[in-house]
């Protein structure tokens, strides 16, 4: 357990509800593991008073927060500073103290570049199909195209909101390489080999039967999956790419990731593999994932 002392540094997360995230046991972790002075916490942050808490963070010296839903987008206002990455996805989940204030960055999509790095996906040239087009979908559809993928399918119910992700990062990026489509497009699909990001909400616990593509033709056709969602641990998504023997990852590893990269910008130190395994195996018992 962390000692707290005069001397022990802040850091918090901001959203509503907080109560029950996980974050509190990945930072209080590592700060044991790495022997930093530092403890984290959450703090329920109402709608509209989010400039508050953060200018209010600054003065009471706390050295960075998380952000979380429903105050993502709100509180780039807040900001002194931002990432320029964050700054077009337009979304920012973590916050570093500066002289004035703080500086934005968005660790959720570094957390999903470390784990696609550590399981061997590769974006760079890829053919790679998004299912969902909400906010976590237009990060990711950010981090693709920067990453050198070759052609990004953008794959939702409501295919407007497809579009809107397609040609800001067209236009961000000044390419053509995003494009939105109709879910059943993929009957059409000309492209093999496609990495599959699963970003919906659909499969979440309680609705694990629940996937957006149930046809074996299109898991056939996939190289990869990475579906977001890491409750249910083993999503249909993820049965139906296993059951084509192809290889498929949930998203607690980019859970992992998003932390350990925010712990390591306020604290300016590098993580070892073997402490982020020894926070994973934690983050798997407090979640009551018992595989591998
Ligand atoms: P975020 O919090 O990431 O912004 P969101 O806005 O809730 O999430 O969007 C989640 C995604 O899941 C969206 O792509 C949504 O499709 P729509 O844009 O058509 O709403 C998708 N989604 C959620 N429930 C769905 C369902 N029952 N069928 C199809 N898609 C669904």
């Amino acid at each position: 357990m962390n000692e707290i002392k005069g001397t022990t540094k802040l850091c918090g997360l901001i959203g509503n509800p907080v109560e029950h995230s996980i974050s509190p046991l990945i930072h209080n972790t590592l700060a044991n593991l790495c022997g930093l002075d530092m403890v984290y916490t959450t703090f329920r942050v109402e709608a509209g008073n989010v400039d508050c808490a953060v200018k209010g963070a600054h003065a009471l010296n706390i050295l960075g927060m998380n952000v979380t839903v429903p105050h993502k987008q709100e509180v780039i206002a807040a900001l002194e500073d931002i990432d320029p990455i964050a700054q077009s996805i337009g979304a920012v989940n973590t916050l570093v103290r500066t002289a004035h204030g703080y500086k934005g960055y968005n660790t959720d999509i570094l957390g999903l570049a470390r784990e696609l790095e550590e399981e061997g996906v590769s974006l760079a040239d890829a053919e790679v199909v998004l299912l969902g087009a909400g906010g976590a979908a237009r990060a990711i559809a950010f981090l693709c195209v920067e990453k050198g993928a070759k052609h990004v399918t953008i794959l939702n119910r409501t295919v407007e909101k497809a579009q809107a992700i397609a040609q800001d990062v067209n236009a961000h990026f000044q390419t053509q390489t995003v494009e939105a489509q109709p879910i059943d497009a993929y009957k059409t699909f000309t492209q093999e080999g496609y990495i599959v990001l699963q970003t919906s909400s659909v499969g979440l616990y309680p609705n694990s039967d629940k996937t957006l593509i149930e046809d074996e033709v299109f898991y056939q056709k996939a190289a990869v999956g990475v579906d977001i969602i890491y409750n249910p641990a083993e999503t249909k998504f993820m049965k139906l790419m296993k059951q084509q023997g192809k290889p498929a990852y949930n998203g607690l590893k980019m859970l992992l990731y998003q932390g350990v990269s925010a712990f390591e910008l306020w604290n300016d130190v590098q993580v070892t593999a073997e402490q982020a395994q020894e926070v994973y195996t934690l983050m798997k018992k407090e979640l009551g994932i018992n595989e591998e």
